[in-house]
């Protein structure tokens, strides 16, 4: 969503900013701003649009300085615009800030300011903090911002810059995510490591209401109580080059080839042969598996997609009830949930609302909550009792593939730890399916060899305005994953249904012509399926299969056949969705989209 960037050190700000805020593009933005220290005087520059335009302005008017703030905005409150753009300024132009997240009373902090004579330009919720400071102010920065937080409500990670202080930065956060890079004699703020990683891979996670003072001099972090904190320093292994495209032309066509390495990755000192699962962050009893009464996996998008196949996962290996629901239709319903209810939340970014608010109230109704994520130190890893992350890397892409590839093996990791128990599934059975796992990464490698058969498939459909992607059990689940994937960056219009379905109302849809995707990599399925098939391609449908290697029988049905290798029928899904993303992305090309920044989209769903 949007990104922060600060910077206070010895060299030029504006341009350590503009690139710090390039490597947080991928979170979506419609405008951007800096803000930087002139000779004691508050420089700022915006403008809706892309950074580029930033850059053209600030080539025309040039700012020097070597303490500033940068952001990029995704709008919430107010159309993107060039006064909307933050940086956000008081009047006098004496305190400057960047914002994420959202100010849920900025209406009412706005009336009392404007009855004290303050007045407003923009429409965003953030204008009232730089004004907010202003009035605080009484010789002291720090704590005029804390004063001024202590009146907010919402969530945000702010970073403040003012003249009456010009030699420092002032930052907090809470449940918006902010890091602090330590360099040598140099100091940055961000909302995302990758903005820090050209300059250092030292940074401090902030934790909400820690408020962190960057001079040139150092950092100091303090509580809310302005008590003194100390923080362990984390250091970044992977550098700026795992953030970077590696000779890729889009950061999803890379991470898409990147799968078999993360498969392996979040595999790695989890999953042995003839030893049990390894969780590190995980401690669940015996007794307390034995006595789960229910399992509710929870989560959005490609996440939600992924707890689909946890469900069957879970289900069939521990054979306790899984539910899977939307974040954010769960939060609303008032679930039945208690302390014998175990709800697993799954978050790439570990940051999107609905899945955190999720996460509190299945806390508060005595649930034990394990998270699925990507992001060390996110805010659901910090949350939940248990986590797991995946270890896929930075996933920049806003689609999400490696992510989505990895939650299917936590999911997987999961169900077999359950299994072993509650003893729920025989040992022979759960080593199998670890020995099938660990030959996961090399069949990724293979079916990404069908590279150009489905670069050749997207050149002769993508002018189609529709498709629909079918199929049954564990296939039905890929089915919906592939249809939002090709809906996200092609924007081109898909369903899914599962196989069963079709007689039930969307076969009237079928007609010379249109595009079916089916998968059948599930053995006790395949008949169904078959049949299925049949009755679209009797109705003038093209169809492609996506199917088991051993399943030849499909070139005689369909119009062309995606062969994945041999596996379990349980782990299909790691391997069929491959495919699928690679259509999409090849139909994206072919249509000229921006594959990586699609329209509308953000890659990180902060606020509801
Ligand atoms: O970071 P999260 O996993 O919580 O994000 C959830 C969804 O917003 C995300 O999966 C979204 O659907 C992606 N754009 C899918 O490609």
């Amino acid at each position: 969503m949007c990104g922060i960037v600060g910077f206070v050190g010895k060299s030029e700000a504006s341009p350590i900013l503009i690139e710090g805020l390039s490597k947080l593009e991928y979170r979506g933005y419609d405008s951007a701003g800096i803000a930087v220290m002139e000779n004691e005087d508050l420089k700022v520059i915006k403008c809706k649009g892309r950074l580029a335009n930033l850059q053209n302005k600030l080539n025309e008017c040039p700012i020097k300085g070597e303490i500033g703030i940068g952001h990029t905005r995704w709008a919430t409150h107010g159309e993107p615009s060039d006064v909307n753009s933050h940086p956000h300024s008081n009047g006098k132009g004496t305190v400057s800030v960047v914002h994420n997240g959202i100010i849920e009373n900025y209406l009412y902090l706005r009336e009392k300011l404007m009855s004290k004579g303050y007045e407003f330009l923009s429409d965003t919720d953030t204008e009232v903090i730089p004004n907010l400071v202003d009035y605080y102010y009484d010789g002291d920065l720090l704590e005029a911002v804390m004063k001024a937080v202590s009146k907010m409500e919402g969530s945000y990670a702010i970073v403040v810059i003012s003249t009456k202080e010009p030699d420092k930065l002032i930052a907090v956060r809470k449940d918006s995510p902010l890091i602090v890079g330590v360099g040598k004699e140099e100091y940055f703020i961000a909302s995302d490591i990758p903005a820090v990683l050209n300059h250092t891979r030292d940074v401090y996670l902030l934790e909400d209401k820690e408020f962190v003072v960057l001079t040139r001099e150092g950092i100091e972090l303090f509580t809310e109580d302005r008590e003194k904190i100390n923080k362990e320093i984390y250091h970044v292994t992977w550098n700026a080059d795992a953030a970077e495209k590696g000779g890729y032309e889009d950061f999803m066509l890379k991470e898409i080839h990147e799968q078999p390495k993360a498969i392996r990755d979040t595999m790695t000192s989890r999953i042995t042969l003839n030893n049990p699962v390894v969780l590190d962050k995980i401690n669940m009893e015996e007794s307390y598996a034995k006595n789960i009464e229910k399992i509710y996996i929870v989560a959005c998008g490609t996440a939600y997609h992924a707890g689909v196949i946890g469900k069957y996962a879970i289900e069939k290996l521990s054979r306790t009830t899984v539910e899977v629901d939307i974040a954010s239709e769960f939060r609303y319903r008032n679930p039945i949930i208690n302390d014998k209810t175990l709800v697993i939340v799954i978050s790439q970014s570990g940051e999107t609302a609905d899945t955190l608010a999720v996460l509190r109230e299945s806390k508060r109704k005595g649930c034990r909550v394990i998270a699925v994520t990507n992001v060390v130190g996110s805010s659901v890893s910090r949350e939940a009792d248990d986590v797991l992350y995946t270890w896929a890397g930075p996933e920049i892409a806003v689609a999400s593939t490696k992510a989505y590839v990895t939650q299917l093996i936590a999911m997987y990791i999961i169900a077999i730890h359950l299994a072993e128990l509650k003893g729920s599934t025989k040992t022979e059975e759960l080593e199998e399916i670890k020995k099938e796992m660990l030959k996961l990464p090399e069949k990724a490698e293979e079916v990404l060899k069908h590279k150009e058969a489905l670069q050749k498939f997207a050149s002769k459909t993508y002018m189609h305005r529709d498709m629909f992607f079918l199929g049954r059990g564990l296939d039905y689940a890929v089915a919906m994953e592939g249809s939002l994937k090709l809906k996200e960056i092609s924007y081109i219009h898909s369903e899914a249904y599962a196989g069963g379905e079709l007689k039930h109302g969307p076969i009237a849809l079928i007609e010379n012509g249109t595009v079916v995707i089916s998968l059948l990599t599930q053995r006790e399925l395949q008949d169904k399926m078959v049949s299925n098939i049949r009755e679209v391609v009797t109705r003038g449908a093209k169809v492609m299969a996506i199917t088991s290697e051993d399943n030849k029988n499909m070139e005689k049905i369909a119009d062309s056949v995606i062969y994945i290798p041999k596996t379990l029928d349980i782990l299909s899904p790691v391997l069929s969705v491959i495919p699928l993303q690679l259509i999409a992305y090849y139909m994206a090309k072919q249509k000229g989209c921006d594959v990586d920044k699609p329209r509308n989209l953000a890659k990180s769903v902060t606020v509801e």
